[in-house]
């Protein structure tokens, strides 16, 4: 899905530029890892996970806690969906600045949680997206974490750790195969497939952990994959890449 967002490309650094020595991938999952060796085979690419899940180099860790890796080592760090995990915001981009090599990049990329956006009058009020959207919120905040940072609150934090040359990108992901446009149709074609699963992996243990009850919680995500099959609203979510130069 992101590849298709991204028009082919794994990031929007000026990756094939920098050629990278060390990149590091957080919260790697199964994530980017064996897409960058794709790229560059000569390219030392380290994933840190909670869980080790990785095919390749990684190692477990909380990214929460002091990073361990010596000062200024990495050339590229990349960091892509842990809204839901990250607490320290500042600390977490400060520990990025400390371990990346001076005209090192970062590049984050995260996605809107506060709302589900509509071009017409198609999505009701409260709807079952906006109630799964909302439990999660809830529980998200309970739990520490922050689902209501926008493209420029990471900006604002990525400057105030020190970064410069801040790019901001923004992408329209829509929620369902509705859009004309073959792209977008295309994009939200993968974003379904995802949501097959996503709605109750991404939401329910964290809904749960936040105090949802298991009925209720279970009603909404089971409405929500109905809902998406039928397709009847035209919804779209704001994914976002911020990329940054150490100087
Ligand atoms: C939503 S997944 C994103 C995976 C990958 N970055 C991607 O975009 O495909 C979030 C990942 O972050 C990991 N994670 C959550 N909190 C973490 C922490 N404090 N330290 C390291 N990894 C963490 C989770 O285990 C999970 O694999």
């Amino acid at each position: 899905m992101y590849l298709e967002m991204l028009s082919g490309r794994l990031t929007l650094t000026p990756y094939e530029t920098l050629h990278p020595r060390r990149v590091l991938d957080c919260g790697t999952g199964t994530g980017m890892n064996p897409l960058y060796r794709h790229v560059h085979p000569d390219t030392e690419v380290l994933g840190v996970d909670l869980v080790p899940i990785q095919p390749v180099r990684f190692e477990v860790d909380d990214l929460e806690l002091e990073w361990l890796f010596p000062e200024n080592h990495f050339d590229f760090i990349h960091s892509r969906d842990l809204v839901t995990a990250i607490k320290d915001w500042p600390r977490y981009f400060a520990h990025m600045y400390k371990h990346l090599s001076s005209g090192g990049y970062v590049e984050i990329s995260e996605h809107s949680l506060d709302t589900f956006r509509t071009p017409d009058s198609t999505h009701p009020p409260n709807s079952c997206y906006t109630q799964w959207l909302t439990a999660l919120t809830n529980s998200l905040t309970q739990l520490g974490a922050h689902p209501s940072l926008t493209l420029r609150d990471y900006s604002r934090l990525l400057r105030d750790a020190g970064f410069v040359d801040i790019e901001e990108y923004e992408f329209q992901v829509p929620v369902g195969t509705w859009p004309r446009d073959r792209g977008a149709k295309r994009l939200g074609g993968l974003f379904v497939e995802n949501a097959k699963t996503g709605f109750e992996a991404y939401g329910k243990n964290l809904m749960l952990r936040g105090g949802g009850e298991e009925g209720e919680v279970e009603r909404v995500i089971r409405e929500c994959g109905e809902e998406m099959r039928r397709g009847r609203w035209h919804v779209y979510y704001l994914h976002w890449h911020i990329v940054a130069r150490k100087p």
